[in-house]
């Protein structure tokens, strides 16, 4: 457990005063619990992948994430969630987050979709989605999910205690731009703990050494959604939740939810 008081007072001399507040690092028993949260988040991922493929409907992964995070004793954190219908997001091809499933809408061969899963569990959260190639794909469908999973797990070599929160972003943008790819800038990852989305916002674009200094004992997600062309995206104004590409291009996004250590960053869900 670091001290606090000691570290924001050695930063203030050097005249750096974006810091996390003292409610961002967690305790121990936080961390145990977000731990927790996640693992049964991961687990209930692990479930979808299992059962995915051509012909079932958006809907049936959500009947899948419910009944496995009861099953689990957890609580699907979506459900109900400012309103959200569903028990979990499952975004296809042009959708960039946020879609809500439907009976309607069946996989088929060639389709990507991310299914992002959070689990309420003794209090605590865990947050994490995935992208799923339905049958035959085409390359540049497999390209943007490989990539945009590199981008990521990139962050994780990279970033390490006392990084700096924008050294995600450029790490992120870079990686995607020099393969062909945009990143979204309206929507970024989020402190967890306690509560869905806390402080701070985790921008997936940025410019290198700037931004909150990252101390252990941070708990947050990356989550960067990527496009094929246009990093442009609108809102969907008939349910006014999911999120389009401007151009129709694909989409792929994955999230971790992380824990800064002494050493580095540390998966508590994927
Ligand atoms: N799981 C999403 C995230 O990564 C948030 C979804 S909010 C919902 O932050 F209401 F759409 F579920
Ligand atoms: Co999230
Ligand atoms: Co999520």
């Amino acid at each position: 457990m670091i001290d606090y008081d000691l570290l924001v007072e050695k930063y203030h001399k050097l005249g750096i005063t974006d810091l996390p507040t003292r409610d961002m690092i967690k305790t121990e028993e936080e961390i145990e619990g977000i731990r927790e949260a996640g693992r049964i988040n991961t687990l209930v991922l692990d479930e979808v992948s299992k059962h995915i493929r051509a012909g079932i409907s958006t809907d049936d992964i959500n009947d899948i994430v419910h009944k496995k995070t009861l099953e689990l004793g957890g609580i699907p954190a979506p459900l109900n969630y400012e309103g959200f219908p569903k028990s979990v997001c499952t975004s296809v091809n042009d959708a960039v987050c946020h879609g809500i499933p439907s009976k309607n809408q069946i996989l088929k061969n060639g389709d990507i979709i991310n299914v992002d899963c959070t689990t309420i569990y003794n209090g605590y959260y865990g947050d994490a989605s995935r992208m799923f190639l339905i049958g035959a794909c085409s390359d540049v469908a497999k390209d943007i999910c490989k990539v945009t999973k590199e981008a990521l797990d990139l962050c994780l070599k990279e970033i390490k205690p006392y990084s700096r929160l924008r050294d995600i972003g450029y790490i992120i943008e870079k990686y995607c731009k020099a393969h062909g790819y945009s990143v979204v800038h309206e929507i970024g990852g989020h402190g967890v703990g306690k509560d869905f989305h806390e402080d701070p916002f985790v921008y997936h674009f940025g410019k290198k050494g700037t931004g909150m200094v990252l101390f252990p004992g941070m708990v947050f997600t990356i989550e960067p959604m990527v496009n094929e062309g246009s990093r442009r995206v609108f809102l969907d104004a008939s349910n006014d939740w999911t999120i389009y590409t401007d151009d129709g291009g694909l989409s792929a996004q994955w999230e971790y939810t992380l824990v800064m250590t002494e050493t580095g960053l540390e998966i508590l869900s994927y």
